[in-house]
C-alpha cells in the first residue's frame, strides 16, 4: 500500500491529520523498524530495551566505533551497519520508522534533526540536546511534524517517581517552596586539556564522532567512549547528565516552565572541563503547586551537597547519595534517587503515609511498586514503541523535554559566570546578559 492509498484508507476511520506523521508509515504491517545511532555503552541498553518490544524489527545499527558496532551486530544480525548516520538514514529511508539516538550529547541535535526532517519518529538519550538553541529547535520540528518522540530518561516511567508526582501534587506539604537536588557523581575525564595527540585507533571514525562539533586532536582516554560528559564541546556537566534524571520529578510535578534567574557558584572556567563543584540557583514564576516564588538548588561534585537545615534528616540519618528534597508550606518530602519510596519530614519527623499512598495508587491507577530495574527499566521505552504504533501516548515527548533540557542548560551556562546572577528572557530565548547570549548555540562544522 502506498502512502497515497494508506492516507485515503485510514480516513474513513479516523481523521488521519490528527494522527502523529511518524504513525502513519506504520500502516503496512503494525511493526515499528527501528534505526538505533550510538550501540555502545547507554545505546546498547537501549537497544537492548527497545528490541524486546514485540513489536519491534532492528533494521539498522549505526556506530562510529566498529568493534561496539559489531557487538551489537552479534544480537541483530540481519540489521544493516553503518558508521555515518546520514548515509544510513538517506540508504534506508522509507524503510526506517523509528530512530534512537544514544551518542554523546553534542551528537543528540544533528542526528535527531536529520531523523525528524524525514519524518521519522525519535527516542533521544539525555539531556535533549547539547544547546538551548538546538532544544528549540527539536521541539519546534516535532511539532510542526507531529511527531512521535521521547527523550531517554526512563526513570520518569518508575513508580516512586510517578507516586512522589502525585503526592506533591495532592498537596501533602502544600505549595512547595524550594527544591534543593544532588549528586556526586563525578565521571568521565575531568583533567587539563591533554598535550599532544595520540593515533586514532583504526576501529574508531574520528571524524564522525567530532561530527559538527570543532575539529580537534585525538586522545586516549580523555573523549570516547564514556569520558567526554565532563568536557564542555561536548557533554553538560554532572548537571546536565544526572541533573536531567533527578530535576524531572520536581519539574514535572511543579509543571514548572524556564527559570528567570540562573545563578551558578562555581569555580572560574577554563574553556574545557566543567567546573568541578557547582550549587545552581533558579528561581522560576510560581505555578499552581508552588508559592508566589518558587526557588531550586542544585549541588554536584565531590561532598554534594553542602549542609543546610533544610537537608538535615531525622535522627541524624544521612541523606542518600543523590536525590531531591521538597520544601513546602506544610513539610518536606525527600525523594531519593532512585527507586525509593517518597518520604514525608513534619517538623523534624518521619511520617506514616500509607494511607496517603493507598488513596493515590487507587485514584490514579498507579498499581504497586516494582523495584527491579529489568522489570521496571523497559516501560519508558516501550512506551514509545506503542506510542509509534497509535496505541499510547509518551510522557516525555520532546515538546516536556525542550523545556527541561533549556532549564538544565542554562545552568550550565550560568557555570561560565561563576556567581553572577543571569536573567532569562522566555519569549525571546535571550539572557539580558549580552555576554551569556554566545553560549546558547555553537557553529556546526561541516564533517
Ligand atoms: N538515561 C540514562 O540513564 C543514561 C545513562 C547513561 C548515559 N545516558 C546518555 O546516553 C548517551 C550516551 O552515553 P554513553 O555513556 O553511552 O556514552 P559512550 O561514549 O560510552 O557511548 C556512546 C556510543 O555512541 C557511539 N557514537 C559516538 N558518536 C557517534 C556518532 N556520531 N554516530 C554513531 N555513533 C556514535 C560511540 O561509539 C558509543 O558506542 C549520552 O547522551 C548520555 O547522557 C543516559
Amino acid at each position: 500500500m502506498n502512502r497515497r492509498n494508506f492516507l485515503k484508507d485510514t480516513a474513513v476511520l479516523t481523521s488521519a491529520s490528527l494522527l502523529p506523521a511518524s504513525v502513519w508509515s506504520l500502516a503496512k504491517n503494525d511493526r515499528l523498524r527501528t534505526a538505533h545511532i550510538g550501540v555502545g555503552n547507554m545505546g546498547g541498553e537501549d537497544l537492548r530495551d527497545i528490541s524486546s518490544h514485540e513489536l519491534v524489527d532492528v533494521v539498522a545499527l549505526c556506530d562510529v566505533d566498529s568493534n561496539l558496532l559489531a557487538k551489537a551486530h552479534k544480537l541483530h544480525p540481519s540489521a544493516k551497519t553503518f558508521s555515518d548516520y546520514r548515509k544510513m538514514l538517506e540508504e534506508l529511508g522509507d524503510g526506517i520508522d523509528a530512530v534512537i539516538v544514544s551518542t554523546p550529547d553534542h551528537t543528540h541535535a544533528p542526528a535527531s534533526m536529520k531523523a525528524m526532517e524525514m519524518g521519522k519518529a525519535v527516542y533521544c538519550q539525555k539531556p535533549l540536546t547539547h544547546h538551548v538553541t538546538e532544544a528549540r529547535a527539536m521541539r519546534k520540528l516535532a511539532e510542526e511534524k507531529n511527531l512521535v518522540t521521547q527523550m531517554g530518561i526512563q526513570v520518569h516511567s518508575f513508580y516512586d517517581y510517578k507516586l512522589a508526582t502525585l503526592l506533591i501534587q495532592s498537596g501533602i506539604i502544600g505549595k512547595v517552596k524550594t527544591v534543593r537536588a544532588w549528586s556526586p557523581k563525578n565521571w568521565g575525564y575531568d583533567g587539563p586539556v591533554p598535550e599532544g595527540s595520540d593515533p586514532v585507533p583504526d576501529t574508531l571514525d574520528w571524524n564522525l564522532w567530532l561530527g559538527t562539533s570543532a575539529q580537534r586532536d585525538y586522545k586516549e582516554k580523555v573523549y570516547h567512549p564514556g569520558n567526554w560528559r565532563k568536557l564542555m564541546d561536548y557533554g553538560c556537566g554532572t548537571l546536565g547528565d544526572m541533573g536531567v534524571h533527578i530535576f524531572d520529578t520536581p519539574y514535572n510535578a511543579l509543571a514548572l516552565d524556564v527559570p528567570k534567574t540562573i545563578k551558578n557558584k562555581c569555580r572560574k572556567p577554563n574553556g574545557f572541563g566543567f567546573p568541578e563543584n557547582n550549587i545552581v540557583t533558579y528561581q522560576f514564576p510560581g505555578t499552581q503547586y508552588t508559592t508566589e516564588k518558587f526557588k531550586w538548588v542544585w549541588y554536584d561534585g565531590e561532598g554534594a551537597p553542602k549542609k543546610h537545615k533544610e537537608l538535615r534528616l531525622p535522627d541524624k540519618e544521612a541523606l542518600p547519595d543523590q536525590g531531591a528534597m521538597f520544601i513546602g508550606e506544610k513539610g518536606r518530602l525527600l525523594l531519593p534517587h532512585f527507586m525509593q519510596l517518597p518520604k514525608l519530614i513534619v517538623k523534624g519527623k518521619y511520617q506514616n503515609i500509607d494511607a496517603e499512598i493507598a488513596a493515590v495508587e487507587q485514584s490514579s491507577g498507579l498499581g504497586k511498586p516494582i523495584r527491579n530495574y529489568s522489570s521496571e527499566g523497559p516501560k519508558h521505552y516501550h512506551q514509545f514503541v506503542d506510542a509509534c504504533l497509535g496505541k499510547d501516548t509518551c510522557s516525555a515527548p520532546f515538546s516536556y523535554a525542550s523545556r527541561l533540557t533549556e532549564t538544565i542548560l542554562l545552568g550550565v551556562i550560568a557555570g561560565r559566570f561563576p556567581n553572577k546572577t543571569l536573567h532569562w528572557d522566555n519569549e525571546k530565548a535571550r539572557f539580558a546578559e549580552e555576554e551569556a547570549n554566545q553560549f546558547l548555540d555553537a557553529p556546526y562544522r561541516d564533517f
